[in-house]
C-alpha cells in the first residue's frame, strides 16, 4: 500500500502503464470494425501514438528509478470489454462506427483522468520532467478524443440516423439522379439527400452488416 504521494504516483504509473497495453491490443480489433475509412485512420494512428505512449511511460519509470512494471487496470479492462460487446453486435455499418467512437471516448476519457491525476501529483512532487513527459501523452489523449468528435458529428452520427452506410449514401446519391420520382436531382448532397427519409424506412435487410469482424 502506498504511504505517500510519490508511491501513489507509481502505483497510477503502473495502472495506466498496463491500460495502455491493454489498448495496443484491443485497437487493432477497432480498426477492423471500422467502416468509415476516416474512422480506421483514426484508430490506426492512435494505435501508434499508443505505443508511443507505452515507451513514454517506460521514460517515466527510469525517472523514477522504478522498474517498468504494469499493474491490471480494472476499469480499463471493463472500457474494452464493452468494446468488445459492440463488435459482436449485428448492426448497420454506420451505426457500429457510431458506437464505436462512444467505446473509443469512454477509452479517453479514462485516459484523460489518469493522466491529469498523474501529472498534477508529479507537478505537486517537484518532479518537473516526469509531469512534462506525462503531458505529452495527454496532449495527444485529448487530441484524440476531439478528432473523434468531429468524425461523429462530421458525418458518422448523421449516417446512423439515416440507417445508412456512408457508402450506401454515395449510390443513393447516384440513384437519385436517376429517379423517376421527379426532377434530376442534380446538386443534392449525400446528407441531406439521406435526410429527407424516414430514420429507417429505407433499410434493406439484405444489406445489413455481416461477416465483418
Ligand atoms: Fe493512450
Amino acid at each position: 500500500m502506498p504511504t505517500n504521494l510519490r508511491e501513489a504516483l507509481v502505483e497510477e504509473i503502473k495502472d495506466i502503464y498496463n491500460a495502455e497495453k491493454q489498448i495496443v491490443k484491443a485497437l487493432p480489433k477497432m480498426v477492423k470494425g471500422a467502416t468509415s475509412d476516416e474512422l480506421r485512420e483514426a484508430f490506426e494512428s492512435h494505435l501508434d501514438e499508443t505505443e508511443n505512449q507505452v515507451t513514454r511511460l517506460e521514460r517515466v519509470f527510469e525517472l523514477l528509478d522504478e522498474k517498468p512494471r504494469g499493474k491490471h487496470c480494472a476499469g480499463m479492462a471493463g472500457i474494452l470489454e464493452e468494446g468488445s460487446d459492440t463488435l459482436q453486435e449485428d448492426a448497420e455499418d454506420s451505426v457500429m462506427d457510431a458506437m464505436l467512437i462512444a467505446g473509443a471516448q469512454r477509452v479517453e476519457h479514462y485516459e484523460i483522468t489518469a493522466y491529469g491525476t498523474c501529472i498534477a501529483w508529479a507537478e505537486a512532487l517537484g518532479l518537473t520532467e516526469v509531469a512534462e513527459v506525462l503531458g505529452e501523452s495527454l496532449a495527444e489523449e485529448k487530441a484524440a478524443d476531439e478528432k473523434l468528435s468531429a468524425l461523429a458529428e462530421s458525418g458518422i452520427n448523421d449516417a446512423a440516423t439515416a440507417g445508412e452506410s456512408e457508402d450506401e449514401m454515395e449510390e443513393d446519391e447516384e440513384a437519385g439522379s436517376r429517379s423517376t420520382e421527379g426532377p434530376p436531382q442534380t446538386g443534392v448532397s449525400a446528407r441531406s439527400a439521406s435526410g429527407n427519409r424516414p430514420a429507417n424506412g429505407s433499410k434493406n435487410p439484405t444489406r445489413q452488416r455481416g461477416g465483418r469482424r
